[in-house]
């Protein structure tokens, strides 16, 4: 089968396409046909070599059952594992293979557990947009932002994967919503229901006088304490990504905030998948739909990273696997 494969650290000039063995399922697993996956900032991050991925996947190159990048995918399951009791041959599925990874490529192993059935009227490009930008964007406004109707909510981030799911999602629940991104990102977040929107080049939402009851933080890299001028007395600040000692400075006030009884700080860290199965019934309802910026081929896939690793995306970057060989 044909797949992107990386065998050094490095540039997304490394990224080839070669011909490789097809995977074969365990007895837990599907053997699934992709024909589409998405990119996430976790596979760009992997594949440059940041230190934390060295040491979960190799530390002077990725190992060998680690060389084909893509978590999230959508396809058509061709077969299963004897223990395999949830899916047959045909489903159309969809999932995060966080933990194999290997969705560039034509075919993919899974457990089970990271599959969901696709939602019943998307696209495979659609589906493979959704599994780990919208389950983070669930995740972070449910569970750690536990959300309610009638706040105000800030997402800062607006414009990216996670980002546009948020801002559909908080609509959804019946909140008051500000989208903060770049110049260029605006539009698309208005266009997808925000409230008010923020040029994070113009204006700085920690010093222009609002507070929220809920922030949504796709980016964290500032310091935690600007946060608290923007943040409700007893508002949540929920962090979905962001620099290491950010991720620190977040648990400590996290900590703090349960003594004092004020200010709220958590991580978003419920797990993959987790919500998935909820977002594909909010998607066949049309209830919320994924914000696609640019499809490419399988053979495109260093220019794919090149655009995504830009960040001028609006919404996903998808991989259609299957027009390459169809
Ligand atoms: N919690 C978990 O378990 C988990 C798992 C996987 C990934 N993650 C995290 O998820 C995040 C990826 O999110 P994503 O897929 O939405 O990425 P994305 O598509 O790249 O979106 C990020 C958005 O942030 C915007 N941005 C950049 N600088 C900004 C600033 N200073 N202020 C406000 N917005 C800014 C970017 O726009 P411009 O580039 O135009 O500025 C872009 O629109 C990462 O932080 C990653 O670490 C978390």
């Amino acid at each position: 089968m044909k797949a992107i494969v990386f065998t050094e650290y490095g540039s997304p000039d490394l990224l080839q396409l070669k011909e490789v063995a097809k995977p074969a399922p365990k007895d837990d697993e599907v053997l699934i046909k992709v024909h589409a996956a998405s990119i996430n900032s976790w596979d760009l991050e992997f594949q440059s070599g940041m230190f934390v991925n060295r040491l979960l996947f190799g530390l002077f190159k990725p190992k060998p059952e680690k060389q084909i990048l893509g978590a999230d995918i959508a396809g058509t399951v061709e077969t299963v594992g004897k223990k395999v009791t949830r899916f047959q041959p045909g489903d159309e599925v969809f999932g995060d293979l966080w933990d194999s990874w290997g969705g560039f490529a034509e075919y993919a192993c899974a457990r089970e557990t990271a599959l969901e059935l696709k939602p019943a009227h998307s696209t495979f490009e659609e589906a493979a947009a959704v599994p780990q930008a919208g389950v983070l964007a669930l995740q972070g406004l449910r569970k750690t932002g536990q959300i309610q109707p009638g706040q105000r909510v800030l997402i800062n981030g607006a414009g990216g994967g996670v980002g546009t799911f948020a801002v559909q999602l908080a609509k959804l629940i019946g909140t008051e919503v500000t989208g903060v991104d770049s110049t260029q990102k605006l539009e698309v977040i208005r266009s997808i229901g925000a409230d008010h929107v923020i040029d994070y080049t113009q204006e700085d939402f920690t010093q222009n006088g609002q507070r929220y009851d809920l922030i949504l933080d796709v980016h964290g890299f500032r310091s935690m304490f600007d946060y608290r001028h923007a943040l409700s007395p007893n508002g949540t600040y929920a962090m979905v990504g962001g620099a290491v000692p950010r991720i620190f400075q977040a648990l400590f006030l996290g900590l703090w905030g349960s003594i004092t009884r004020s200010q709220k700080f958590r991580l978003v860290a419920e797990g993959p998948n987790k919500g998935l199965a909820d977002l594909k019934e909010l998607i066949e309802a049309g209830k919320v739909v994924p914000i696609i910026d640019t499809v490419y081929k399988l053979s495109e896939a260093p220019e794919a990273f090149r655009h995504f690793g830009a960040g001028r995306h609006k919404g996903k970057v998808v991989i259609c696997i299957s027009s390459d060989f169809s």
